[in-house]
């Protein structure tokens, strides 16, 4: 039976350029969702710009735009550069648009009536000069422990001290430059603390990554709190619905933009919304986010989908960050590298394949190690997998006209790679892609070696051993096939070029069973080049150029 999955990534904030460390996650996403439509699964890929906030206000207002037009000048950058490396949603969207705000209202307004939303006056740093309560973020000032200079107001990145604001030294707003005072305005709250039974269960759910349970389990320990889920104007986003200058906090309408996503992609498709969102859905949710926002995810959604009637996510899947040659990415190393810097310079299929080479189920940071990449990119690709075809396909070509012959000369081994369809589908399925990767290149250095083995350019000087010689390439070529099913999800670009190559429809799973004989291949060409070392010391080169403050 298909399974029904909706998968999502988290949604990128609408006010900067795709990085390389966002695309680890939209990578490991895209090669879930690949291998599940592979499977003939209905699965659907959903995501959006998370478009609201102080920040994407601020950024407008600093390039002199609207909100609106910022959000959409970013918005069309974003699918550029998801769509050059390959990342294929069903939709993406915006958290900005009618669909999100009937849901963030229809989310807030049943979390009311159930009686989750508290009313409470605090007081919070307010710049008079900008009119505006300032987040943390936007205050700075002296670190009340170590007297570092010019730190934010939640922590020092000098000696690593968290505080809250009115602890600063000499705050001062980021805005204005002048020192905020106290003001005090009504807050909206959700009562986190009442959804902790819930939670629980949930929680305890298999298919946690250990790391998410036990940083729940700490929470859960601490103690759960209302979540502040309003914010006051100016504000760029929702209206709180029967107030006059009560905006939904950010973090209220993003996730929620998950489902205004699909519910735009039900409009376009056809399919109906309530049958993956309502409380008895038999549909699988799988979110796929980095690990800093797990708190929002396991805590803070599952809570409001409940409280609200709808279903709770299947899967909360966490990843770790990236590092570059072991670092963080600098933009004075030039490893902070954009990704459409990247791609005028590499191709896509490289770094999808290097991230799937280093990724696992768990939330452990992956480190791009440049001289690695290189290496490990020309070792496996070009030189065992693209390798087999280059090897078989001229034989082929010219010598039997570019027919497959009618059998295997080796058919046992053909058996044994195709069986692996399951171990490596279930590799696939557990999200553990560096499983699949040693895997596949296991099996492309057995399939070198038995070319080597057979030697078919010593027997293409005989010609009483053409038939031989067609066979053992038809093999090579077959056992080619599979390999690149194999990494279809990985590699779509290549496995697109390598089904021209082989004159077949789109691969699917099932196809690793069934040898391709009595069958017209094309002319072969170059289906993957080797990484030039030049172009990556470009890159980097481009990236501090770039990046040089102005
Ligand atoms: O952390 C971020 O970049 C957020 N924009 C992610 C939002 S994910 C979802 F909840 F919308
Ligand atoms: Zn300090």
């Amino acid at each position: 039976m298909a399974r029904k999955i909706l998968v999502t990534s988290a949604l990128p904030y609408a006010n900067g350029p795709i990085h390389l460390g966002h695309l680890v996650e939209y990578v490991q996403t895209d090669i879930w969702v690949r291998f599940q439509k592979l499977q003939g699964n209905e699965c659907w890929y959903v995501c959006a710009d998370d478009a609201h906030g102080t920040p994407i206000m601020l950024k407008a207002r600093e390039r002199g735009v609207s909100p609106e037009t910022l959000i959409e000048q970013v918005g069309a950058e974003h699918r550029r550069d998801f769509a050059s490396f390959g990342i294929e949603f069903d939709n993406y969207y915006t958290t900005h648009s009618e669909e999100n705000r009937h849901y963030a209202e229809l989310i807030y307004r049943r979390l009311r009536d159930g009686g989750w939303i508290d009313r409470k006056t605090i007081t919070q740093a307010y710049d008079e000069q900008e009119g505006m309560f300032l987040p943390d973020r936007y205050i700075k000032g002296t670190c009340p422990r170590c007297g570092a200079d010019d730190q934010y107001g939640d922590n020092c990145e000098a000696c690593g001290a968290s505080y809250s604001p009115d602890e600063l030294r000499n705050p001062v707003s980021v805005i204005s430059g002048k020192a905020p005072v106290q003001k005090a305005s009504e807050h909206y709250f959700f009562r986190l603390q009442d959804f902790e039974p819930m939670l629980r269960e949930w929680a305890s759910s298999e298919g946690l990554q250990d790391e998410v349970s036990n940083k729940l389990q700490e929470w859960f320990d601490a103690g759960l709190r209302a979540w502040d889920i309003s914010r006051d104007a100016p504000y760029f986003g929702f209206r709180i619905p029967d107030t006059d200058d009560k905006y939904f906090y950010v973090w209220l309408d993003a996730p929620i933009g998950y489902m205004a996503s699909f519910q735009d992609l039900c409009n376009r498709r056809g399919l109906d919304f309530d049958e993956w969102w309502n409380a008895d859905s038999d549909a699988e949710l799988y979110h796929f986010i980095g690990k800093d926002i797990v708190y929002f995810h396991a805590l803070f959604w599952p809570a409001m989908l409940h409280g609200a009637g709808f279903r709770t996510p299947t899967r909360v899947c966490a990843h770790g960050f990236l590092t570059v040659d072991g670092q963080k990415m600098s933009k004075s190393r030039g490893t902070f590298i954009m990704a459409e810097t990247y791609r005028r310079h590499l191709d896509a299929e490289y770094l999808r394949y290097y991230f799937a080479a280093k990724l696992s189920a768990g939330v452990h940071d992956i480190d791009l190690s440049l001289e690695d990449f290189t290496q490990r990119v020309n070792a496996d690709l070009v030189g065992k997998l693209v390798n087999i075809a280059s090897r078989c396909a001229g034989f082929i070509n010219k010598r039997s006209d570019g027919w497959l012959g009618p059998r295997l000369d080796a058919p046992e081994l053909f058996r044994r790679m195709s069986a692996r369809a399951e171990v490596i589908g279930g590799h696939y399925e557990d999200r553990a892609y560096s499983r699949v990767v040693r895997e596949v290149m296991a099996l492309a250095d057995e399939a070198n070696q038995y070319i080597d083995e057979k030697k078919p350019w010593v027997l293409a000087k005989d010609p009483d051993q053409a038939e031989a010689v067609q066979a053992i390439n038809t093999t090579g070529l077959n056992l080619f096939r599979v390999l690149m099913l194999y990494l279809k999800p990985v590699l779509p670009g290549t496995a697109a070029a390598a089904e021209r190559f082989l004159q077949v429809p789109p691969m699917e799973w099932a196809d690793a069973g069934q040898p391709l004989l009595d069958h017209r291949i094309a002319p072969f060409k170059p289906l993957m080049t080797r990484i030039d070392p030049a172009a990556i010391e470009a890159m980097i080169e481009e990236s501090r150029e770039s990046l040089k403050p102005a």
